[in-house]
């Protein structure tokens, strides 16, 4: 019997270590190696030595992808999930992380995929309940109800599935350490056992992990190191917009955004996201402007809206929703300094429609003339989109993906864009107002100055 070769391991992400360190030589957490459990005695047969491989001669592995089905997800992952990964999807509780990983391990089971849910907060009932509601009932997709590890390991062996889920991490357990059930280390030691057996047994899982308010998976910030791909599942809980991103991926972008609608079947996928965002827009009216804004590399056409009213406070209200303060507060400043539109005597709220988070500058110059567009009384032209960032000294610059922001804009019957002076093509259809500065925008916008 050879001697094991790594009695340490990580408790953080898992990786065997020969002799005690005090820095994981892996995932370079401190104080993370102990030593190997033996009720693990599988692990070291499973982990043979490795051997020094000079770079180029490892291969260059080609990750096989299987696609969930589920469109808007797989464009996040970059194809699909790939074997052998763990995937963490965090969200807030009720943003419908479990109803997406339903449809998902359906939409898996359909194609040919065996699929185990491991249920841990709900009962099988619930999930079964829901799986009709949702189409989701088929022969390969298996539900379990347990909590305790060993028992999903035991489920593991018996099933050998393709894919598991497990909703969530958080109500998961492992009996045999003494910490109390849902503290950080029994997460991050269930996740890490999970995150070895699909290695070893090549199952793509995924786990669900709870956010809390501050964006923090509760508890377990550390189970972002251990698993491969972290998904952010987020949206306005008023609204029906949900939007997928990868916040780390280690096969694929980060920068892809998957967009679903939350209806009374289920999450719905939306591929026609700028003319969801314009359904219920009111053209001509006071205050309203449309911008052409990425995510990731998904151009959006958002409306953005302005409203001025009269203030009775000392210090009057700024309010932004969906839109930055801070940049908000710039636009103001720059009104009232540069283009001589003062706001210091009214109310300002101002607000993206449809429960986005517009954070890039490039929404700039639409703020600055929905505000001027309320404060004047003065509606933009129905056709007309913005887009720019405003400089301290009334400039206006030049933002990332000009082309793709005004090709969606024409796409959808836009036929004017104010825009940087810098900017020199457009596409067809779309005629160009060309601004140095935010006051010429406004001009160029055909408002008038207040
Ligand atoms: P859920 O998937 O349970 O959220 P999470 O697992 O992230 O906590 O979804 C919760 C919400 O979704 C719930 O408030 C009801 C709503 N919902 C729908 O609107 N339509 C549906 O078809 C389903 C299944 C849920
Ligand atoms: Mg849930």
């Amino acid at each position: 019997m050879p001697k094991t070769t790594a009695p340490f391991r990580c408790r953080t992400c898992g990786a065997g270590s020969p002799k005690w360190v005090g820095r994981c030589p892996a995932c370079a957490e401190w104080n993370s190696l102990a030593e190997a459990p033996a009720r693990d005695p599988g692990a070291a047969a499973r982990d043979p030595l490795d051997v020094p491989t000079p770079i180029g001669a490892v291969e260059l592995a080609a990750h096989p992808t299987r696609p969930t089905g589920l469109a808007e997800l797989d464009r996040v992952l970059g194809g699909g999930l790939v074997p052998g990964s763990v995937t963490l999807l965090g969200g807030a509780p009720g943003i419908g992380k479990s109803t997406l990983l339903l449809q998902v391990a359906s939409s898996l089971a359909r194609r040919g995929a065996t699929v185990l849910v491991a249920t841990a907060e709900e009962s099988k009932h619930q999930v079964r309940r829901r799986a009709d509601r949702l189409g989701a009932v088929e022969p390969g997709l298996l539900l379990v109800a347990d909590h305790a590890l060993p028992d999903l390991v035991t489920h593991l062996d018996e099933v050998g599935p393709d894919v598991v889920v497990v909703d969530s991490i958080q109500a998961v357990h492992d009996p045999a350490l003494p910490s109390p059930p849902g503290s950080v280390t029994q997460v991050r030691e269930c996740a890490a056992r999970l995150v070895r057996e699909a290695k070893v047994r090549h199952t793509a899982v995924v786990l669900v992990g709870h956010v809390t308010k501050e964006g923090t998976l509760a508890g377990p910030r550390v189970l972002e190191h251990l698993v491969d791909s972290v998904l952010a599942f987020d949206g306005d809980r008023h609204h029906a917009l949900r939007m997928l991103r990868a916040v780390k991926h280690r096969f694929g972008p980060t920068d892809q955004l998957g967009l679903f609608e939350m209806t009374g079947a289920g999450l719905a996928a939306v591929d026609d996201p700028s003319r969801l965002f314009l359904a219920d827009r009111r053209p001509g009216q006071v205050g309203s402007v449309v911008v052409p804004t990425m995510d990731g590399h998904r151009p959006l056409l958002v409306e953005v809206q302005a409203l001025t009213s009269r203030s009775s406070l000392a210090t009057p209200r700024r309010s932004a929703e969906g839109v930055d303060a801070g940049r908000l507060a710039v636009v103001l400043a720059v009104l009232d300094q540069r283009v001589r539109v003062p706001t210091a005597d009214v109310d300002v709220f101002a607000l993206a429609v449809g429960g986005v988070q517009l954070r890039e500058p490039a929404v700039d110059v639409a703020l600055a003339l929905a505000v001027v567009s309320s404060r004047t009384d003065h509606p933009l032209p129905a056709d007309l989109v913005a887009v720019g960032e405003v400089g301290l000294g009334g400039e206006l610059r030049q933002v990332a993906q000009l082309d793709r922001r005004l090709a969606e804009a024409a796409r959808l019957g836009f036929r004017q864009a104010v825009v940087p002076w810098s900017v020199e093509t457009a596409p067809a259809g779309l005629a160009l107002r060309r601004a140095r500065t935010l006051g010429e925008a406004v001009g160029l916008a055909g408002l008038p100055f207040p």
